[in-house]
């Protein structure tokens, strides 16, 4: 009787919570939305990178400097910097970029890839 009202209790939250994806399908996302620029290990050591001077989200140094929360204004509204950034609200929710963040680009180490789980 518990385990059935656990589930009816699963249920309704599953229906409320808003449709966030698991870390997974956010590495894919990552790969998909931001390799080209910020390289697929976070390095943006790739080709474009290079040229558009990406963040280098292997770079303890460069990463210190920024707060998750100008991280993730950057992610929703996107950037102007000589080259544009895009913006990504539409393509994440505000929970997604928060997990992308903490759990992918501030893991990143150059040469693993980012569509990876990261190793704990
Ligand atoms: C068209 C190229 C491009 C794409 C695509 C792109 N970025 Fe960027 N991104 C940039 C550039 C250029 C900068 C500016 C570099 C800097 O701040 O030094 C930047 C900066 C950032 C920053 C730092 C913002 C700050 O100043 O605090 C974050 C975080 C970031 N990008 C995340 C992402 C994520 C996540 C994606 C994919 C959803 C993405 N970017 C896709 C080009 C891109």
């Amino acid at each position: 009787m518990t385990s059935l009202l656990g589930l009816a209790l699963c249920a309704a939250v599953v229906q409320t919570a808003p449709p966030d994806r698991p870390l997974p399908v956010l590495r894919h996302l990552y790969a998909e939305n931001c390799a080209r620029c910020h390289g697929l290990d976070g390095s943006a050591r790739s080709p474009e990178g290079t040229r558009l001077k990406g963040l280098d989200f292997t770079s303890a140094r460069d990463m210190e400097g920024r707060t998750d929360q100008e991280m993730a204004q950057a992610i929703a509204s996107g950037l102007f910097f000589g080259l544009r950034m895009p913006a990504f609200r539409s393509t994440f929710s505000e929970t997604e970029i928060r997990t992308l963040i903490r759990e992918v680009l501030r893991k990143a180490r150059r040469g693993r890839p980012l569509d990876e789980p990261a190793e704990r």
